[in-house]
């Protein structure tokens, strides 16, 4: 076919500014940027030939690598047969695909029933889920922590507690819990979970009807700056939640597919089990896709009425979702991210130990963080810092992100295929970029 693609970073630029709307502009991560061209596993090639290690994970979507050959494979075997076939129709792709996805789901006893709705995109899921949980419970009010984000959509912006992220006209029946910050959060360093926990017990009390449809929680927050949940969060949370009868909405968006190193999903680490689990990002590898899985009887009021999303069990996106599931157990992908992840982050505690200006660095698996402070004392966060080594690190081949609810901390969130080669290459790097401070 005859359609001429002008790669030059400078006529791509000025197309973007041009067409693009305001509201899709806003990024320009680097200030000199580049235009990627390939991507193979965990790296990236600009269109000039240089080299790029993605710990951005093109935005924690790709989990087993770039233009992974199996996942490729699977995704174009089926679209040229149909490309795509309405969710009203039978087909087995998506059928086998929500199977398999319900058989990686904590199921200790056997009794829980889990069930698949999917979405195009991860904020359509959590809309769904919003949706789910109020048609359930009867309840209205939901509640959301502090510095979690869960998507563009007005619902999903509506449980999301960064200022940055939201906008006007957002529906309301939210109330906000502090996030349980190891780190920086209103208890101070290393304060558990229980302070926490009390704090939505008096949300709920000052701040809701007294009745909660359910609590949504990132196990690990992800543009919050890799906040783990504590030891007992998740727990406490769903019984407070449930005993107001509320559910436990876990958001695996970025956690999700063994991300987190010992488990398939980030909540296992508490050891326990929603009522029902948002994904969407690394369940694709890049192509897009969200899921509701929920159990079978909190999802079943919800056939009264449709709930339609027109590329929701699109086949091609759902063939590529499986290959992914079946890379992740033939890869061990979960168990590289786990050994990768903890050698990586010992290399990031090095460097804490010789840049004060790191005052945290965190996480599990490869879902990690570096904080930037100004005085380790104060905590004041440091976001110019975190540009600085981000433009920086930049020279030595590496893509980071920006996050945090102060655009302080570095994430690091590479495809799961990451190696220990990669960590070397990456603290030198790093090193580099804070030695140049
Ligand atoms: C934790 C979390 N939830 C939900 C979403 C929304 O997903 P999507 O961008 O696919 O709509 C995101 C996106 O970044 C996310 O990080």
């Amino acid at each position: 076919m005859n359609m001429q693609t002008d790669w030059t970073l400078n006529e791509t630029a000025a197309r973007r500014d041009n067409y693009y709307a305001a509201s899709q502009r806003k990024f320009i991560p680097f200030k000199d940027p580049m235009v990627f061209k390939k991507g193979s596993m965990q790296y990236l090639w600009d269109v000039e030939g240089r080299k790029y290690t993605d710990l951005l994970g093109m935005n924690v979507c790709i989990s087993v690598g770039h233009s992974h050959p199996k996942v490729v494979a699977a995704a174009m075997e089926q679209a040229q047969e149909l490309t795509h076939c309405t969710t009203m129709f039978y087909h087995p792709v998506p059928a086998h695909f929500a199977e398999e996805l319900a058989a990686t789901m904590p199921n200790p006893t056997g009794d829980i029933e889990w069930v698949v709705h999917f979405t195009n995109s991860g904020s359509e899921a959590v809309d769904l889920a919003m949706t789910m949980a109020r048609s359930y419970t009867g309840n209205l009010d939901l509640l959301a922590l502090r510095s979690a984000y869960h998507g563009p959509t007005a619902a999903a912006q509506s449980i999301t507690g960064i200022s940055g992220w939201r906008h006007p006209g957002m529906p309301g029946n939210v109330a906000f819990v502090p996030e349980p910050h190891q780190y920086r959060g209103i208890f101070g360093e290393n304060a558990g979970a229980q302070p926490y926990l009390d704090e939505i017990e008096r949300t709920i009390h000052t701040a809701t009807s007294g009745k909660v449809a359910g609590i949504f929680i990132e196990s690990v927050q992800g543009y919050g700056g890799v906040v783990e949940m504590p030891k007992g969060y998740m727990t406490g949370a769903a019984e407070r939640v449930r005993a107001k009868g509320g559910l436990l909405i876990a958001d695996e968006v970025q956690a999700g597919f063994g991300r987190t190193g010992d488990h398939m999903w980030g909540f296992e680490a508490d050891g326990v089990i929603p009522d029902i689990v948002v994904m969407a990002k690394g369940i694709g590898n890049g192509f897009p896709l969200g899921a509701v899985v929920a159990r079978k009887h909190i999802a079943a009021p919800m056939s009264e009425k449709f709930m339609f999303h027109t590329y929701g069990a699109n086949p091609t996106s759902c063939a590529a979702g499986r290959a992914v599931l079946q890379v992740i157990k033939e890869d061990n992908v979960r168990e590289n991210a786990r050994d990768v992840g903890a050698a990586l982050l010992e290399r990031l505690h090095a460097l804490k130990d010789k840049y004060q200006v790191i005052g945290d660095v965190r996480g599990r698996g490869l879902m990690l963080a570096i904080e930037m402070v100004k005085d380790r004392k104060t905590k004041e966060p440091d976001p110019a810092t975190t540009a600085a080594v981000f433009e920086a690190t930049r020279e030595s081949g590496i893509i980071l992100s920006k996050s945090g609810a102060y655009q302080s901390c570095l994430r690091l969130v590479p495809p799961m295929c990451l190696s220990m080669d990669d960590v070397n290459q990456v603290h030198d790097g790093l090193d580099r970029a804070f030695g140049s401070l």
